[in-house]
């Protein structure tokens, strides 16, 4: 680009190398000029006369080129000067940046334009761009072709990269609209600068290096790309999935077998393509005697092969672009056509004019382009009333060809004409492609994802969901609760049913049935021997009716736990509390009737005192009796009022339901406790009066040092209860009634064992009644 700094005459703007492609679209041009000019049917007696101008496919350039065609040499003999406009319409440009500027320099004169390469899809405003038509769709398909291709193949991590212009730019704005909603995300977005600089050509290559986004979206045409390759192939960056537009996706100059292990495998949607048949031949023709003026070309001789040297100017197979150039001639040569063929009296313009065909304006000229519509080879050409065309694109894939060189695949369509979601076709089995790029990888059943801040929803962590909540599909958003009674399993991929748990014969269970069956039969044991030497002097001596009552209730408290273990079920709760206080209870009464016997029978030494009278057998069993019924009325309401009942503990473990008698009210049951606490208090008072007294054997020692035992068992018993869940709760009490009948049996029943087992000799009277 010269430097304009307007203290001297510009000098002129200096292309740079030869394009091949665009000089095929250029005889593209003549060619289809010269079909009209020989067509019969096609304006017939009319000559199509053109001037073509290279814009080195920069605005700058475009721009002189508009305003030359437009003053002609001088302002004396400048065209537009003298009436009606010799220019009637202008073909191009190639470039979106182009025709904008050129579209700006033609609208006032209102001379149509036909673009066959501008698909910036800010050229369809009609306000700013009035004069303009074009042959290739709006580039607002090709982003959402784009969008649906990687949504499709679940590329969701992409980055961007546009050449410095309206069509890179619009279309990267376009794409991220499209993108918006979807589960793409953009990792980064990089600019080609205009004037092609490697600092900053290297510094994209370095974020493409970086970044983990394996698919490069490229909105750019081949003039830009070419140096940025050429600097991209020495940077061995691998394993980029290339999506190229259409400005590059059939650029012929990558096709190079050296672009191969970089560019293989790229992707895009090209635009339609056509046939041309003479085109071939007719590129043929071109010789360097016909710009004998032309400085580029001295060196060459006309004996040159063009297949050789330029492969990309005679790749005719596909015309895609020239085809658009074949359109866009042919657009403009019918619109005159019908132009020419108005029946004065019936035309379009005021008072039903026509254009006069000596003296056509362009904006005539105009009216009849955006009403056109033609045939060319089976294809429908027209413009809608924005001036655009058909959407329609082929998805190419760049495959290896033969000789190592790349070819372009076609492996699909996009047709925008379709309903919205059928849009898209593609032969995946024809693809070859790096199919991979995601920011994170989708989360599991199991697991949710956690956006991390600040950064695109697709970088995502994935955190296993918390205990009792399960997903159950990939890439879940969130981790549901499972319903009441069921749990997450392990995995948290499925609810399962809580595990129901209450005191069984597991260890726990088992260990529990023997302490009380072995308790059971030592208590039975102890009946047998008590009752085998019921004559003997200690079993008499010590109350044996007492005593036998005594080991009976033994047997029904270490029989009591084992109601304990199992489901617990309606009537096992109702059983539980009461048959246990009531046995503990009688079994207390036994033992208080006992200390009462002891301190009354000592008492009663004294002269004159015969309260042993009120004490009688008869009297004993009446106060065992009743204090039992005591205990038996607490039962009794408590069961009637607020049975204990069974139920379902899901607090104390979420993940388990805990079945457990529910003791219905409370009060009951410590007033059941407390009564029991209450005997057990006031034989432990008795007996302690009672210890002191004379005899060798004593039985209040032995009472006090066992309600000790009991209370002790007790007390600790309460604790424990209250702290423990449901099954552990049954445990603990039940655990306690085992140790507190231990208790009572080998405090009361083994020193009296012991002397009438391995001590008979102590077994007299007068032994136990001491001095
Ligand atoms: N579709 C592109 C556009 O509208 C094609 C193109 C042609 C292009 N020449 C270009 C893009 C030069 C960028 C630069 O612009």
């Amino acid at each position: 680009m010269p430097d304009i700094n307007f203290t001297y005459r510009p000098p002129p703007v200096m292309c740079n190398g030869f394009d091949p492609r665009a000089f095929r679209w250029a005889q593209t041009m003549r060619l289809a000029v010269e079909e009209i000019n020989q067509s019969a049917e096609l304006l017939p007696n009319y000559t199509l006369g053109y001037k073509i101008f290279d814009s080195c496919a920069y605005p700058l350039t475009g721009q002189r080129a508009a305003l030359s065609v437009l003053n002609g040499l001088s302002e004396d003999n400048s065209p537009m000067c003298s009436g009606a406009s010799p220019l009637l319409a202008v073909i191009g440009e190639s470039g979106s940046a182009q025709s904008i500027v050129v579209s700006r320099i033609l609208q006032p004169f209102r001379i149509p334009m036909v673009s066959y390469f501008s698909s910036c899809a800010c050229l369809t405003d009609r306000r700013n761009y009035p004069t303009f038509f074009r042959v290739i769709p709006n580039d607002d398909y090709q982003v959402k072709a784009i969008a649906q291709l990687l949504v499709r193949f679940n590329l969701t991590w992409v980055g961007l990269v546009r050449g410095d212009h309206e069509y890179g730019r619009f279309a990267v704005q376009g794409l991220l609209r499209e993108l918006q909603g979807t589960e793409v995300c953009v990792a980064y977005q990089e600019m080609i600068p205009l004037l092609y600089n490697r600092q900053r050509a290297l510094e994209i290559m370095q974020v493409m290096r970086s970044s983990s986004a394996k698919v490069v979206v490229v909105f750019s045409a081949e003039g830009e790309m070419t140096p940025f390759l050429r600097d991209y192939m020495t940077q061995n960056i691998t394993g980029i999935q290339w999506v190229a537009s259409e400005a590059w996706v059939t650029a012929s100059v990558f096709t190079g077998s050296e672009y191969y292990p970089y560019l293989g495998g790229t992707i895009g949607f090209g635009i339609r393509k056509g046939h041309i048949s003479s085109l071939s031949d007719y590129l043929q023709t071109v010789n360097p005697q016909r710009y004998s003026n032309n400085i580029l070309l001295p060196p060459c001789s006309g004996e040159e092969s063009l297949l050789e040297q330029h492969s990309a100017y005679m790749n005719t197979s596909s015309p895609r672009v020239a085809y658009n150039v074949y359109k866009a001639v042919y657009a403009i040569a019918h619109s005159l056509h019908n132009l020419l063929l108005c029946q004065p009296g019936s035309g379009p313009f005021q008072n039903n004019s026509c254009a006069q065909s000596k003296n056509i304006h362009p904006w005539q000229l105009q009216h009849y382009l955006q009403e056109v519509a033609f045939n060319i080879a089976g294809e429908e050409v027209n413009f809608d009333l924005k001036g655009d065309s058909i959407p329609y694109y082929d998805i190419l894939n760049w495959q290896r060809g033969t000789g190592g060189s790349i070819e372009f695949v076609n492996v699909g369509l996009f047709d925008g004409t379709k309903p919205a979601g059928k849009e898209l076709v593609i032969q995946e089995d024809k693809m070859m492609w790096v199919p991979v790029s995601v920011c994170s990888n989708s989360c599991l059943p199991g697991s949710r994802k956690a956006v991390r801040r600040g950064e695109p929803v697709c970088c995502f962590d994935c955190v296993p969901c918390d205990s009792g909540k399960i997903s159950n599909q990939t890439n879940s958003i969130e981790c549901t609760f499972c319903p009441e009674d069921f749990w997450s399993n392990n995995d948290r991929t499925a609810c399962i049913p809580k595990k129901v748990e209450f005191l069984t014969y597991d260890s726990l269970g088992i260990a529990l049935t023997v302490i009380s069956v072995v308790g059971a039969c030592l208590t039975i044991a102890v009946f047998v021997v008590f009752f085998h030497y019921i004559n003997t002097a200690i079993v008499r001596v010590n109350n044996s009716e007492l005593s036998f009552f005594i080991l009976f209730a033994l047997t029904l408290c270490f029989l009591c736990s084992l109601v304990f273990i199992g489901e617990p079920t309606y009537w096992s709760c109702m059983l539980r509390h009461t048959a246990f206080s009531i046995t503990f209870s009688f079994c207390i009464s036994c033992i208080l009737g006992k200390t009462l016997v002891v301190l009354a029978a000592f008492t009663a030494t004294r002269p004159g005192n015969n309260i042993m009278k009120w004490l009688g057998p008869k009297q004993q069993r009446a106060i065992i009796f009743s204090c039992t019924l005591i205990q038996v009325v607490i039962c009794a309401t408590w069961l009637i009022d607020a049975p204990p009942f069974p139920s379902r503990n899901t607090h104390y473990e979420i993940s388990k339901i805990i079945l457990e008698c529910s003791v219905g009210s409370s009060l009951a049951f410590w007033c059941v406790l407390g009564y029991i606490g209450l005997q057990a208090c006031l034989c432990f008072v008795l007996a302690f009066l009672a210890r002191k007294l004379p005899g060798n054997f004593n039985e209040a020692k032995v009472i006090t040092f066992s309600m000790l035992i009991f209370c002790a068992v007790w007390l600790a018993f309460i604790p424990a209860y209250i702290s423990s869940p449901g099954n552990y709760a049954d445990a603990v009490e039940s655990f306690a009634i085992l140790a507190s009948s231990f208790g009572l049996l080998f405090c009361l029943f083994a020193p009296k064992c012991y002397i009438i087992l391995l001590k008979p000799e102590k077994n007299t009277k007068q032994h136990l009644m001491g001095k």
